[in-house]
């Protein structure tokens, strides 16, 4: 019973139902015109032709008195084709005709009768229904002119129970449509259904089935299904990420502990300052860190979107470069930079900084050959439609099969092992680029890393 009650529930059941009723309605529109067009109509033809010759009956009276009628009626009465006519006296007895007596209902007001009337077929009498015009005619005559009107009337009963039933088929038919459709529908939801509460029950691998017809249900249970492969995807990443955060920030810290056990057990003033100092240098580096992974974070997340606005990327890579500048010649190097003129994009100043600023860091760390300072070259220009900041080292560049993780956290290349860092400043390059619909490119500068940050070119930049 609930089952049931649930079908009726469903949109494709409500849906059948209304293309049933609308179904049904045309059907009976057909079928009621076609009954019109015959039966009635039929029906409609008979009273005229009746009517037509009661006036020829009259006229006939009329102009030719009772000789005129009475031959007129027997002339007719003779060709037996169902005419049914009587024509009586004042004192109600048969004058002409092929009718025995007056019909009893001929009393009425109303000139239309009908009677019945038994008719010899075969030998065997039957009967059937006439219908018959009544008038008075002058000199208290009495005229009724009929048909016997059974085949039109047995006629007019077959179309109407053809009616009837082929209405009810067509709605046993629609109705039975409608309930095996809106089944099979929920059938396919309900198993939806139950994908998702063993889904939601833990079993991530679980997914939606798929009837292969292509139909909407299964464009939907696809969508579903690539959702939940993003969904399983991300939470893959995220264990990981956390499993990597415990796991770098578990190093530093037990670094610290270990070092602070040391000084206490020394119990010596200088190394419990020296201990101290170490402990403030690498709790710095552990915020740092954490500010990374928030700034990942929200870059990653598209939090920082509504801060988007119309910016000239040129001055802000001259900015950066300049300030860095310094640092590179001081480690025996330069830092030379080109950059182009109104650079429009629509950015968030800060975070442009800041990801050019990793790139440039990266490049003074990575980015000097054996025994020599790092030669750094950055470039800001309009390349097809877009802005393509770059900086260029001459190092040892990143192996194009590298080039795809190292902008995932944590990862450091194990040649870089030795140089400080915490593998963070590629991913947030790569977060800002994400938040900025732009993007982070590696490529060979032969010989060195070519680090470039394509971003859209805003063309209407105030
Ligand atoms: N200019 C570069 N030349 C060579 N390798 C690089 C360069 N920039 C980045 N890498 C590699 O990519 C890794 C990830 O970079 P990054 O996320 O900035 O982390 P970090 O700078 O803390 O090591 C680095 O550890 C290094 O191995
Ligand atoms: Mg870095």
């Amino acid at each position: 019973m609930r089952a049931g009650f649930k079908l009726l529930r469903t949109s494709t059941f409500r849906l059948a139902a209304l293309y049933l009723a609308v179904f049904a309605l045309s059907v009976g529109a057909l079928l009621g015109y076609v009954y019109w067009n015959t039966a009635v109509l039929l029906e409609r033809q008979t009273d005229e032709t009746i009517r037509a010759e009661v006036q020829a009956l009259a006229d006939q009276y009329r102009y030719r008195g009772l000789r005129g009628i009475i031959d007129t009626i027997q002339r007719r009465s003779k060709d037996d084709r169902g005419s049914l006519y009587l024509l009586s006296d004042p004192q109600g007895r048969r004058v002409a005709g092929n009718l025995e007596t007056m019909p009893a209902e001929a009393s009425s007001e109303d000139p239309w009768i009908e009677f019945p009337l038994d008719v010899e077929r075969g030998g065997r009498i039957e009967r059937h229904v006439a219908r018959a015009f009544h008038t008075k005619l002058t000199g208290d005559f009495e005229l009724v002119v009929g048909r016997d009107v059974d085949a039109l009337r047995q006629f007019a009963g077959i179309m109407r129970v053809t009616l009837f039933y082929a209405l009810a088929i067509a709605l046993v038919l629609g109705l039975g449509g409608g309930l095996l459709m809106s089944r099979n529908f929920l059938r396919r939801v309900d198993a939806i259904t139950a994908a998702s509460h063993t889904i939601m029950a833990g079993d991530m691998g679980g997914r939606m089935p798929v009837s292969g017809s292509g139909d909407e249900l299964d464009r939907l249970a696809l969508a579903l299904n690539q959702m939940l492969d993003q969904i399983q995807r991300l939470m893959a990443g995220m264990q990981e990420v956390s499993s990597n955060v415990a796991h770098d920030l578990k190093t530093p810290l037990t670094r610290v502990k270990a070092r602070v056990e040391a000084a206490l057990r020394s119990g010596n003033a200088g190394e419990y300052k020296a201990a101290l100092e170490k402990t403030v240098e690498e709790s710095d580096r552990l915020l740092d860190t954490f500010n990374a992974l928030l700034s990942i974070a929200r870059a990653e997340a598209g939090q920082a979107r509504s801060g988007l606005e119309p910016i000239d990327a040129s001055q802000v890579i001259a900015d950066v470069a300049e300030l860095y500048e310094p640092t590179a010649e001081e480690l025996g190097g330069n830092l030379q930079f080109d950059v182009a003129p109104d650079l429009n994009v629509r950015g968030d100043r800060q975070l442009l900084a800041q990801a050019l600023s990793n790139l440039i860091d990266n490049a003074l760390k990575y980015g000097a050959r054996e025994g020599q300072g790092p030669e750094i070259k950055v470039t800001g220009r309009v390349e097809g439609g877009n802005v393509v900041i770059a900086v260029g080292d001459h190092g040892e560049g990143i192996a194009p099969e590298d080039r795809g993780r190292v902008t995932e956290r944590f990862v450091r290349l194990d040649s870089s092992r030795a140089r400080p860092g915490n593998g963070l400043g590629l991913s947030l390059v790569s977060g800002v680029m994400k938040l900025h619909d732009g993007a982070l490119v590696l490529d060979d500068n032969g010989p060195g890393l070519l680090a470039k940050l394509v971003l859209p070119l805003q063309r209407a930049a105030s």
